[in-house]
């Protein structure tokens, strides 16, 4: 693991830690907890809804959210388990904090039930709507699952350029 949480950055495309397998979490860990306040920070001054573990290099089962019932506030959803309580399938233009400049139309159930434990080992669960899509987003990338592989063909055309720019910045920046 990384040695200091607070060197933790967002990872971009293509960086292989976003496919990397990633492995259960056993809260409550105080390197758990100063990881998550990174991940939250780096999640607010993105501007994001979501990130997870993968997306600053880490191979764990944990990602952050907004609290959909607190305003301003992040919740930690470790060892997330997603069950699809509303099988409609809904479109909806989803961004990624790995993917500057890219959105993408990604079909979704319209409801899930998200269990997992807080920070602090306890269960927690949510059913809320805005928060479904949010979690299966994340919930991807648990699974090294990007929005850029739900891409229809149009999609991909349309975003082909700034695909191209993600892959050659990579190859031109220093490795560190
Ligand atoms: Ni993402």
């Amino acid at each position: 693991m990384t040695s200091d949480p607070h060197q933790l950055r967002i990872l971009l495309y293509p960086d292989p830690a976003l496919r990397a397998r990633t492995m259960p979490v056993d809260p409550p860990d105080p390197e758990i907890n100063v990881v998550v306040e990174r991940m939250i920070e780096l999640m607010f001054e993105a501007n994001g809804a979501g990130l997870a573990a993968p997306q600053v290099g880490l191979p764990w089962k944990l990602f952050v959210t907004l609290d959909p019932q607190r305003e301003g506030e992040a919740m930690a959803w470790l060892n997330p388990r997603l069950e699809i309580l509303d099988e409609t399938h809904v479109s909806d233009e989803e961004g990624c904090l790995s993917l500057p400049g890219i959105t993408v139309e990604v079909n979704r159930p319209a409801l899930v039930r998200i269990t997992g434990q807080a920070v602090d080992g306890s269960p927690i669960e949510s059913t809320d709507e805005w928060l479904s899509r949010v979690v299966q987003h994340e919930n991807d990338h648990l699974d090294g699952v990007l929005i850029i592989d739900r891409m229809t063909t149009m999609e991909r055309i349309r975003n082909r350029k700034a695909i191209k720019q993600l892959k050659s910045s990579a190859r031109n920046s220093p490795g560190d």
